[in-house]
């Protein structure tokens, strides 16, 4: 490294006790399954989410409401007159929880694992190029920072999708129990669950304090930091079940909106 100014060196990581090389372990576990599921799983749920919300309609002219449903992904729905036929309403929304879960502390560690080997798993050894790096102290990663940003700016989204799901009850003055009112709502809900059991929510409310008991306020804050803690347990739960489930609400949506499934519903 002589001849490198100190400052653009990448620094040393640790070596640390797990075995060194690629994949080198003393686990006689299947260490391996687990983030080859979640790799395989995230990965058709990305690309999927990234086509239908970017390319689908402006490719394909698919529709993406129809009889009062919307999907999750063009929601809440920006559709100005001027804006062209080959561009997708989604791109006004999709880059916040795009955003959210790309710097979600959990994704960071599951995709730092199955797409970067950083590491592969606990104790198992990974790629001599991470003996050098500087991971999120310098571009790109240092973006990951924007985490607290992303995660105000999700709500605004959540808001609608639950407004979407209350409006879709109702279809032409007539009440609605139907299969996609049920999905709106539980992807509104379990997308709630995410949201609210964030890491960096839980030190919003709990954070930077001293002393719980010490006034009202801080005991109110205690309160909702133990409540969030509830939900934080369970962040990859909710990570996992809101990024299938909101999968799953666009291909409903879709596939009711090209006619290759009806809707069951009750309308009275
Ligand atoms: Fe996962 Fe904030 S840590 S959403």
């Amino acid at each position: 490294m002589t001849g490198i100014p100190a400052s653009l060196r990448l620094p040393r990581k640790p070596t640390g006790t797990a075995r060194q090389g690629l994949g080198a372990t003393g686990r006689r576990d299947e260490w391996a399954l687990a983030p080859g599921a979640q790799a395989t799983l995230f990965t058709i749920c990305a690309t999927y989410l990234f086509v239908s919300g970017i390319l689908l309609t402006p490719l394909l002219g698919t529709p993406y409401e129809v009889d009062g449903y919307l999907s999750p992904l063009f929601s809440p729905l920006l559709r100005p007159e001027w804006l062209p036929t080959w561009i997708s309403p989604g791109l006004f929304i999709l880059w916040v929880p795009l955003g959210f879960r790309a710097t979600c502390y959990y994704y960071r560690k599951a995709y730092y694992r199955f797409y970067f080997a950083d590491p592969p798993g606990c104790a198992v050894g990974e790629p001599s190029i991470h003996r050098r790096y500087a991971m999120e102290t310098r571009f790109p990663f240092i973006l990951q920072n924007l985490h607290r940003l992303f995660l105000y700016l999700a709500f605004i989204p959540l808001f609608f999708l639950w407004v979407d799901a209350a409006s879709s009850v109702v279809q032409l003055g007539h009440l609605r129990l139907g299969l996609g009112v049920g999905i709106l709502f539980v992807n509104a809900f379990l997308l709630t669950g995410y949201s609210l059991s964030c890491h960096s929510l839980r030190h919003v409310v709990g954070g930077r304090l001293d002393c719980f008991s010490c006034s009202r306020r801080t005991r109110v804050r205690y309160s909702l930091w133990q409540r969030l803690t509830s939900l934080n347990l369970h962040h990859m739960a909710w990570a996992w079940a809101s990024l299938i489930v909101v999968t799953a609400a666009d291909v409903y949506v879709r596939l009711v909106a090209i006619g290759a499934i009806a809707d069951p519903a009750i309308r009275f």
